[in-house]
């Protein structure tokens, strides 16, 4: 259709036929005051204020959802305009209280703004205010609806963006207002506490429950949220160098848009709790004792260089952090090559599923990034495998969710337990657990007996078919039922939605860290490729990334195996370029992953340990063998945060600074690099972990000073190709595609992608003393180990018990009720929980969520290196199941 032609208070303008007014006003900077309007809200015309006036016709409209008509012409501030806006604006001041002074929306409130603007000041009405209660039990959100306004933007949002539901209008008439369900109290409500409702409220109805202040913030800065892969955009408000206030930017370039999760916008008072630390520490006669920064510096340069010289460098480790910035990870595994000269380093990313991402990685030739999430809401069809992103990423299970709900894209959800995402789903496969490889590979083979494939794009972009087929067409699928648990009609409907589509592909721990991972994500990849559903908008790989810079650290060398810019520690040219760069000669020897540095110390061949942000005493599994194996260190070295389980141990703490408390940049799941600046000043004399690494870098005697951020950034953006643009980037960049496979190329060129051989996975028996299967999980409320958010005094307040999942029928069979205290012990250890009987739930599966309890569920699981073939994973393990005594 052709652009429309029309006039705004005498400007022409040309838009496109389906421009609101107001859009189009706004697009050429002629502002209409709105209170109900949002860009990331489907328009309702609620609140009035928007009123424009046809000129022609002397129609009065909403311009908000009034479209634009040829050869309009509109007037937004005549005379008659601006006396409606008035007399709405009176009529809103009538029905509210008048505590301005003492609202927490302070001079944000919009209403206030706009009464302001218009010169409404003696409302000239009998006031009307409709006092209802006020809600503040949860630890959250303080609604004082007194002061709403029924612009309904918290419910848009709720159902828009959030897609919960949890709140809608509630009574009618002058009684209407925003309520859950039966009136109820959020707690008791579906509400995720994702505060995106309060972010989007225009008056102080809705507001942050903040103990420690009320008002505006003095200062507000652009950060980046420091818990998961998703990467949000944040503001955070601060008062006398104390985070007061978190909102999302709102930004339109923002992965989260208006959106966080209760992490993001709640979680951060873990920053000033005691446990901070804000001095150096050194142990003297068994106690760590605080130290200036230059003896603790000193004592760990002399530590390193001596033990490295008794012992050699492979008797030295470094395990980093997938949650300190790519500038610190660069230095971190810097150090360890260049002045320890040891490829030991890692980072907590190996929890998260490293290993097989990199088994990913490989496969495509790094071709696994720059997917954005905006494009899953062009996706055709979407299958999440593994993952429960409305816990673990809450932001991308929004996307997942909208996608569903509001676009109607069919949604395989594929996952042992009935999770949050299922209702949104076309189909839940209920599939037993590490079955994934086998149901995917039985979708290859129906989809590949219907002659559904998708012969273009493997001519082009693909090898190996022939084998693959091969292997597909002597498929048993009737084992594949007995071993997945699903029967022959579900399997053809998931391939129904799946044929002749482009799949947009999820997945997330519960099969990054799962028994069966290797085969799970080749089959997956196998099936990707016959579909023709790599790359491309609304199709492709999507990673869930547990830790926010999981895959920065990889992409600055932080691991074992690879190099910065994720070259290949194997690959001698790699290896000689960055010999070049840094002027050093490389050890060829493989380092240790973090699973290895624990059993090199129970060994006592690893007698120094260098960790950064990291409290393996509460991540790994088995936390009394990683205890022993740290006591049999010579020099632990400890820089993090807070006072943990580790630091407890460590010969010598640094105190470092918290995301929030510096500078630097991360990179998200996506591959999106993202900079930020520091929101407020560390404790005490705390320091950021670039600054550290860069005196200690001066003790060692490194010929190059790391005395700035912009000299690190410098430095990588001239060696690290994909982060070529970091020293000029304030804002946010991208990863340069780096893969040579010609389907990411985008040319005639590079490689063609090979299929792999089917695989089917063995069958493992149970053992009669472990009948249960434990699945172990995120809940939304924690992250990771719980490290962090368990320190949050909100969190706290809420109360979580983190109770074990059983289903109704064990729970018969047991004699369980709700609340009953069970003993779960696995082979490896046990622990204590309450019981939440969980109907849904597949008789002879329990759920774990993780974090609570110090993270006790990790001594369930065995400690095993993830990624490998036979080896249980992380994921699950067999479990018995026993009503506790009282
Ligand atoms: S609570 Fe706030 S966002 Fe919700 S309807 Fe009232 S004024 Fe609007
Ligand atoms: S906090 Fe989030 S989930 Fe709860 S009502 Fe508001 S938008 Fe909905
Ligand atoms: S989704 Fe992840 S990055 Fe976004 S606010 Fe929540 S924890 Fe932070
Ligand atoms: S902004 Fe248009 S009616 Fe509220």
């Amino acid at each position: 259709m052709e652009d429309i032609s029309l006039t705004i208070n005498g400007k022409n303008i040309i838009c496109a036929p389906d421009t609101s007014i107001l859009h189009a006003a706004l697009e050429n900077r002629i502002k209409i005051p709105t209170l109900c309007h949002h860009p990331d809200l489907e328009p309702v015309g609620a609140c009035r204020l928007c009123l424009v006036e046809d000129e022609k016709t002397g129609r009065i409209m909403a311009s908000c959802v009034t479209p634009v008509s040829p050869n309009m012409v509109v007037r937004t501030d005549s005379p008659t305009i601006r006396n409606h806006r008035r007399n709405i604006i009176r009529l809103m001041m009538a029905n509210h209280p008048e505590s301005c002074i003492v609202c927490s929306q302070g001079n944000r409130c919009e209403l206030r703004q706009i009464a302001a603007e218009l010169g409404v000041g003696q409302i000239g009405l009998y006031p009307m205010p409709h006092y209802t209660g006020l809600e503040e039990a949860n630890p959250f959100i303080i609604r004082d609806l007194s002061k709403c306004i029924l612009c309904g933007k918290c419910i848009r949002a709720d159902h828009e963006l959030v897609v919960v539901g949890a709140i809608d209008y509630h009574l009618r008439g002058f009684k209407s207002r925003p309520a859950a369900v039966h009136e109820m109290p959020l707690e008791k409500s579906s509400c995720t506490f994702c505060g995106t409702c309060v972010s989007l409220c225009p008056t102080g109805a809705l507001s942050l429950k903040n103990t420690r202040y009320v008002g505006s913030p003095e200062r507000e800065s652009a950060t980046i949220c420091g818990f998961c892969g998703v990467g949000c955009s944040l503001v955070m408000g601060s008062v006398d160098d104390q985070i007061v206030e978190v909102n999302p930017s709102h930004r339109e370039d923002a992965v989260n848009r208006s959106t966080l999760c209760v992490r993001g916008h709640f979680a951060h008072d873990f920053l000033t709790v005691p446990e901070r630390l804000g001095n150096p520490l050194v142990r003297d006669d068994g106690e760590l004792k605080p130290a200036t920064w230059d003896d603790a510096l000193e004592a760990v340069a002399n530590g390193l260089t001596s033990i490295k010289k008794k012992n050699g460098p492979q008797s030295v480790a470094f395990f980093g952090s997938s949650k300190c910035t790519n500038e610190e990870n660069y230095l971190f595994q810097k150090m360890a090559r260049v002045m320890v000269e040891t490829n030991n380093v890692d980072n907590g990313g190996y929890g998260s599923g490293r290993p097989i991402l990199a088994f990913i990685n490989d496969r495509l030739d790094g071709g696994c990034r720059v997917i954005p999430l905006p494009a899953l809401e062009k996706a055709e069809m979407i299958f999440v495998l593994g993952a429960d992103p409305t816990q673990s990423l809450p932001v991308a299970g929004y996307y997942l969710k909208r996608a569903s709900r509001m676009r109607g894209i069919p949604l395989i959800v594929a996952d042992p337990r009935k999770t949050e995402l299922v209702p949104f789903s076309s189909l839940w496969l209920s599939l037993a657990p590490h079955s994934d490889c086998e149901l995917l590979t039985a979708l290859a083979a129906i989809l590949y007996r219907r002659n559904s494939y998708d012969t273009d794009f493997i001519n082009q972009f693909t090898k190996d078919f022939d084998l693959y087929r091969e292997g597909l067409s002597s498929i048993d699928l009737e084992r594949v039922c007995r071993v997945t648990g699903l029967d022959m009609e579900v399997m053809e409907r998931a391939a129904d939605l799946i044929e002749g589509k482009k799949v947009a592909f999820m997945i997330g721990q519960g099969i990054l860290q799962q028994r069966h991972g290797i085969p799970a994500v080749d089959a997956l990849l196998n099936l990707a490729l016959m579909t023709g559903s790599l790359s491309g908008d609304g199709k492709g790989l999507y990673l869930l990334a547990k830790e926010n810079n999981q895959m920065g650290a990889w992409d600055m060398g932080s691991v074992p195996d690879f190099l910065p810019s994720r070259q290949p520690l194997l690959d001698e040219l790699a290896r000689k370029n960055w010999e070049e760069n840094w002027e050093v000669k490389l050890s060829p020897d493989p380092g240790l992953t973090i699973i290895r540095m624990i059993e090199e110390a129970e060994k006592g061949n690893l007698k120094a340990l260098y960790i950064m942000g990291e409290n393996p005493l509460r991540s790994l599994p088995q936390t009394d063998r990683v205890r022993n194996a740290l006591n049999n260190l010579e020099l632990l070295v400890v820089q993090d945060i807070l006072a943990t389980e580790t630091t407890f141990m460590a010969d010598i703490v640094l105190p470092g600074a918290a995301f929030s408390e510096k500078g630097g940049s991360f990179t998200n799941m996506e591959g999106r690099v993202q900079s930020f600046e520091a929101a407020v000043c560390p404790p005490g004399d705390a320091k950021p972990d670039w600054e550290i690494l860069g005196l200690l870098f001066a003790k060692l005697g490194y010929s190059k000073t790391y005395s700035s951020l912009d000299e690190i950034r410098a430095e990588i953006a001239e060696l690290v190709p994909l982060y070529s643009k970091l020293d000029k980037d304030r804002g946010e960049s991208w990863i340069n595609e780096s893969s040579n496979l010609r389907l990411f190329r985008r040319t005639g060129e590079g490689e063609p992608i090979h299929f792999s051989p089917v695989i089917m996975t063995e069958t493992e028996s149970s053992d009669k003393n472990y009948p249960f299967t434990a699945i172990l999980g995120s809940w939304r409320y924690h992250l990771g180990s719980g490290t962090r958010t368990g320190h949050s005094a909100r969190l706290k307040d809420f109360a979580l018990k983190g109770e074990v999942e059983v289903s109704p029928e064990d729970g018969e069979r047991l004699d369980l009720k709700q609340g009953d205290q069970v003993r779960i012990s696995s082979m490896h250890g046990s622990i204590l929980r309450e019981v939440i009987l969980k109907k849904d739930l597949s008789p002879g599966l329990i759920f774990i969520p993780m974090a609570f309890h110090n993270n006790d569920a990790v001594n369930l699981i065995d400690f095993t290196e993830l990624g490998q073939a036979d080896l249980p994973g992380w994921k699950e393990c067999d479990v018995r199941v026993e009503k506790a005594e009282d």
